[in-house]
């Protein structure tokens, strides 16, 4: 194979396009990932110096304990040689044995002597530890930042390696893995990555018992995804002793695709993913390591971490950090299991339905395939009643939902239509998002209506036996009240005879008529216990138009008659 693998690309201008690969026979596209890989949280190292306040040692603690209880089992917890407060953390850790027996602590350390040092003095005494030496590579790193040769660079390696492995006697008692990093992989001419990776494996002498671990940082995205998805299978197929590597990926996410690039570097042969939670980092970040095991998850593979409870980690690394995770961050934004357009809603509505329903059938978790969500949210912590928010752009169902969970009033469908026609102009003036008490407010203010007619007492009798009865009905008009009788076969029946018999109201007829009892809402702070949905008609009327009235009453009858009274109200429109 041809071990300079880049083809130059013409210059464009300012800006040059990144070398295409030269590897015309790459597997990676045709490969799936089926197997988690290693992870490493570079938290406390990558993430912390990219902060304006780095982390203090009990900041860097609590975040440490996060990451113990996600599950992972290699931690970089810092750059002991960089201050007293990082070399103090690491001390802190090891003295006070806070490092569970099966977690590495990996360490930072660039080729130089004196720093060398202080990091193997900081880790005397440890378990499990890594140390990872690094030196960048690239043409203009080994140009501007270091004024070396290809052959100068070489050499700084392959020294920081011995200086390395002299040292290793000092750490008698302690398991010890060697991590080294080409930093600006990504950007760097491939057979350069692999001479100098070469020659500190040359020093190292790894073994496929007591591998090394070759990490190749896509320190800056220089190019898409496929581009590093390449850069790694080349470096699998062409690196010396393959087999005596863990070969790691440590993405950035300059150009947004952080994400991908390591997924397609998983596919290229990768056995190992540096991250951090909630892919904070230099510049743009770094790659988002939930993401990355919550999108395995999904496609049914174990992950190996831990994240089913996001709000916990995202606000323990809030605190440290002083970062935020925003509303639409994969899997842990706020936004993320809300749907705000109505059709969106019915399908989610109509998928969670079908769910419970195969689930209750089956008797046990029937595959997941609910529209638009990508994972269930009770996985990662998150609850359904998230799910379904209402701004101008909800529909009916969206609403219906709201108020039927937070209060246990279910619209019934053709009011569902009616009301969403109201709440919708009401939202839409207000120009924002409103809540379930709002809803319920909107639903009551235009549908309960005591003014001019308002029910002061309701008697029956003789209707015991279920046959005819006759009420008594006292009502407030205006200040004054009226009496009316009437005859039915039941309360509703004899209502609407009583009011007919009025000159003062226009003959109806009831075209609609629920009542249900409430109180089995999430919020259901009403002392009341019953609703009723009625809707009358007017028997003179041409247009056969009809007139909806609800009422909410601890008397499911009172309820009814109040719903009647309120369609009447409405119909007059004097209210
Ligand atoms: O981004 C990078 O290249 C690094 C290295 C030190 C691994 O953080
Ligand atoms: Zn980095």
């Amino acid at each position: 194979m041809n071990t300079d693998a880049s083809v130059p690309q013409p210059l464009n201008g300012k800006y040059r396009a990144f070398p295409q690969i030269h590897l015309p026979h790459r597997q990676w596209p045709s490969r799936a990932i089926t197997t988690a890989p290693i992870w490493c949280s570079v938290d406390l190292r990558d993430c912390n110096q990219a902060l304006a306040t780095p982390m203090n040692v009990a900041r860097k603690l609590e975040f440490f304990y996060a990451l113990v209880a996600c599950g992972f089992k290699q931690i970089e917890i810092g750059f002991p040689s960089a201050s007293e407060t990082e070399f103090g953390f690491v001390r802190r850790l090891i003295e006070e044995k806070l490092v569970p027996n099966d977690v590495w602590i990996q360490v930072l350390v660039p080729a130089r002597e004196e720093l060398i040092e202080e990091t193997i003095e900081s880790l005397v005494g440890a378990k499990r530890v890594i140390i990872h030496l690094y030196n960048s590579t690239s043409p203009a790193q080994r140009r501007v930042v270091f004024g070396k040769s290809e052959k100068e660079i070489i050499e700084l390696a392959r020294q920081g390696a011995l200086w390395i492995k002299e040292r290793l006697p000092r750490l008698e008692g302690t398991e010890v893995m060697l991590q080294y990093s080409p930093e600006s992989f990504s950007a760097t001419e491939l057979s350069f990555s692999k001479d100098v990776s070469d020659a500190v494996i040359e020093v190292w002498r790894p073994t496929p018992e007591r591998k090394m671990i070759l990490n190749l940082p896509c320190t800056v995205e220089v190019a898409t995804p496929n581009t590093y998805a390449d850069q790694i299978e080349w470096m699998c197929a062409n690196i010396s002793q393959r087999d005596s590597l863990i070969i790691s990926l440590h993405t950035h996410n300059d150009r947004g695709t952080g994400v991908a690039a390591t997924e397609l570097g998983l596919l290229a042969g990768a056995d190992r993913v540096e991250g951090t939670l909630f892919g904070n980092g230099e510049r743009t970040g770094n790659l988002d390591i939930i993401t990355v095991a919550l999108n395995l998850q999904t496609q049914g593979i174990k992950p190996g971490l831990n994240f089913s409870r996001l709000a916990w980690l995202q606000a323990v690394y809030e605190e440290c950090t002083g970062m935020i995770v925003p509303p639409r961050h994969p899997y842990s934004g706020e936004l993320v299991f809300t749907a705000f357009s109505g059709s969106h809603q019915d399908a989610i509505k109509k998928g969670l339905a079908e769910r419970e329903c195969n689930s209750k059938k089956s008797g046990q978790e029937s595959h997941w395939d609910v529209p638009y969500l990508l994972i269930d949210p009770s996985d990662i912590g998150r609850t359904y009643n998230e799910v379904i928010r209402v701004n101008g752009q909800s529909g009916k169902g969206g609403l219906a939902y709201l108020l039927e969970r937070e209060f246990g009033i279910g619209l019934p469908r053709v009011l569902q239509a009616d009301f969403g026609r109201v709440a919708n102009s009401k939202i839409d003036a207000l120009g924002r998002e409103v809540n379930a008490s709002e809803l319920r407010e909107m639903l009551l203010d235009e549908y309960e209506c005591e003014i001019p007619w308002r029910l002061e007492s309701f008697s029956m009798e003789g209707n015991e036996g279920g046959g005819i009865g006759l009420a008594t009905v006292s009502l407030s008009f205006q200040g004054d009240t009226v009496s009316l009788e009437g005859k039915g076969n039941g309360p509703v029946d004899a209502f609407v005879s009583a009011l007919n018999s009025s000159a003062a109201i226009p003959h109806f007829n009831v075209s609609f008529y629920e009542e249900a009892s409430l109180g089995t809402g999430t919020a259901s702070v009403q002392k009341s216990s019953a609703i009723a949905y009625i809707q009358i008609a007017f028997t003179r009327d041409r247009e056969k138009k009809s007139w909806w009235g609800v009422a909410v009453d601890t008397s499911i009858e009172h309820a009814a008659l109040r719903a009647i009274l309120s369609a009447l109200n409405r119909a007059c429109g004097i209210n």
